[in-house]
């Protein structure tokens, strides 16, 4: 336990800064406000904060345009006020790491800018330019992961730019040296300011095939994009992938992108005890477990609509196995892109099992092998906001999915059923701070910059739920303080038990000095379980409770006939 590093010992915390409080008072989130709560997030519990992008920016992308990488956008305050946060964060024994875009800038960017100037600006080459087909056409057939072309046509220069993700988002020629250079000093800027490391965004997407040969993929986006809203199974999981990789396999995940993360790697070496990131579920991306990313994410697991222990199984399985020596795992249900964990697990039955579904969502996350991610909000259950009317979409990757689902004719009732779905503004609306007008996130009668999710008001805000002990937020207090007290649980190894058990999930966690059994009943059925441990017991047939989701007669049990209740989280010293 003493070896490990920081960052293998913590709970991450990820803030959406333009959600999280707005201290100013104008209807989005700042510095100001974050400084004010972090207080409310060290009794939380958790260890290490991630901050989506807090860049000036357009925001076409949400922050994900950079404009300039070295400041701060006004909206979330200056440059002193994120010092004064990092310094406020760092007293209270917090980490903070910072979201790192590498692979496109904002369109509004003066380096774009510049690129944009004429073909012999010294910037053009700073991004990925390319002369017409024969036809005035893009010069391939290649899509951005955004739909539509991947190409945008610049009248005043005669040329196509490249985008992977929005056309207000050009990619960066990371061939061009100058380029590194000038994004690595923009890394040296924050390290040297003191951040503790970085969440590297989109790293597949960095670099393109030489040549740009045209895709060979039976499908396109649109094609993809249908299954997408409705895979159910891993192997439906798995089998789009292996389409989506096919139709980006000239744009993602090219083997250069190895040699950058170690170059990127070498240099963050040079301060001590930093941290890298990727938002990646690849294993390559740990290289040889020293030389690459300290952490990638296992969005395998997070891709999950249910919780069922064998998807679990397997994937600890698969995935453990699969990791370098040295390299450490890393587990998440929760982000700025995907829907939130409480409605994601909820049954979609009469919501009679939501609550301890998301419940049991988080003990496995802190009781899994691997350094967990949690998302803002969804410590007090905060569940997907419903938006539906495109005109409320502030996400302009969901405004794209609308249009496209409009031109393939989508029945309207489809349409209104998936609408929901279709924008990542469902979990990014404001924080829920107080039963109290804009939930406490900003005064009453602002309008706030996305919506306020109008369930504040039946129970789902801090304040009241500090107040209940048996809410949601205290909750994860205890889960994250049974966690931060129990060695095995962060440092042991994971050994699966009854492997064919359906309704339940039964792990060892393991260190020299501490054994731990995690038992999570996904099931709403009562299990009387047999554990063959006997001649791992500290004492006879009894093992210490240190944690139970419910009342439990005694705090010692017997292993060879353990009473579990439906949905009971139970962990237990042997
Ligand atoms: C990442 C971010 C996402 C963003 C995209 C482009 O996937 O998580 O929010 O839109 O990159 O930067």
């Amino acid at each position: 336990m003493n070896d490990l590093k920081w960052w293998q010992k913590a709970v991450f915390y990820q803030i959406y800064p333009r959600s999280f409080a707005d201290g100013n008072g104008d209807g989005i989130g700042d510095f100001e406000g974050i400084i004010a709560k972090l207080d409310y997030l060290k009794a939380l519990g958790v260890d290490a904060l991630w901050l989506s992008p807090h860049y000036p920016s357009p925001q076409i992308d949400c922050g994900y345009d950079i404009s300039d990488y070295t400041n701060v956008a006004p909206e979330y305050g200056t440059l002193e006020a994120f010092k004064h946060f990092l310094d406020e964060a760092h007293k209270r024994g917090l980490r903070v790491i910072l979201d790192l875009v590498l692979n496109h800038t904002s369109d509004q960017h003066p380096w774009f800018i510049e690129s944009c100037a004429s073909r012999d600006n010294p910037k053009r080459d700073w991004y990925i330019w390319h002369d017409p087909a024969p036809d005035g056409g893009p010069p391939n057939n290649w899509e951005s992961g955004f739909t539509g072309p991947a190409w945008e046509y610049d009248e005043a220069t005669g040329q196509y730019y490249y985008h992977f993700f929005l056309k207000e988002q050009p990619d960066l020629n990371w061939r061009n040296p100058e380029v590194k250079e000038a994004m690595w000093d923009a890394v040296r800027f924050w390290l040297d300011m003191g951040v503790d490391g970085f969440r590297l965004d989109a790293i597949g997407t960095i670099f393109e095939t030489p040549g740009m040969p045209d895709h060979t993929a039976e499908i396109a986006m649109r094609d993809w994009l249908k299954s997408h809203y409705t895979v159910e199974s891993p192997e439906e999981r798995e089998a789009i992938e292996e389409q989506w990789e096919e139709l980006f396999k000239h744009q993602y995940d090219l083997p250069s992108v190895h040699d950058l993360m170690k170059e990127l790697r070498a240099l963050v070496d040079t301060y001590p005890d930093r941290v890298l990131v990727g938002e990646e579920e690849k294993i390559a991306y740990y290289g040889n477990g020293n030389d690459e990313l300290h952490l990638v994410f296992n969005f395998a697991l997070m891709d999950n609509k249910r919780l069922i222990p064998s998807l679990v199984r397997d994937n600890q399985e698969e995935r453990l196995s699969d990791l370098p020596s040295g390299a450490w795992p890393c587990n998440t249900f929760g982000n700025h892109d995907s829907g939130r964990v409480y409605s994601r697990f909820a049954d979609g039955q009469d919501g009679d099992y939501d609550d301890a579904l998301a419940r049991l969502s988080l003990a496995l996350l802190l009781t899994l092998k691997g350094t967990p991610f949690l998302y803002n909000g969804e410590e007090i259950g905060m569940t997907d906001l419903v938006l539906t009317d495109v005109s409320q979409f502030q996400d302009v990757h969901g405004i794209l999915i609308y249009n496209l689902a409009v031109e393939e004719g989508l029945p309207q009732e489809e349409l209104a059923a998936l609408m929901p779905q279709m924008t990542r503004d469902r979990c990014r609306s404001p924080l829920q701070w107080a039963n109290a007008p804009n939930a406490g996130f900003s005064p009453g009668g602002v309008e706030t910059w996305l919506p306020i999710n109008p369930n504040y008001a039946e129970g789902i805000n801090m304040a009241e739920q500090l107040a209940d002990p048996d809410s949601m937020l205290n909750f994860y207090k205890r889960m994250l303080h049974v966690r931060r007290e129990t060695p095995a649980l962060i440092a042991g190894d994971y050994q699966p038990l009854h492997e064919d058990a359906e309704d339940y999930l039964a792990f060892l966690r393991g260190t020299d000095e501490q054994t731990c059994l995690v038992v999570l009943n996904m099931s709403p059925k009562a299990h009387t379980l047999r554990f063959g441990l006997d001649g791992k017991m500290a004492n006879g047939e009894s093992v210490a409770l240190i944690f139970s989701s419910h009342e439990r007669d005694a705090d010692v049990d017997d292993l060879a006939n353990l009473a579990i209740a439906p949905f009971e989280i139970y962990i237990a010293e042997l």
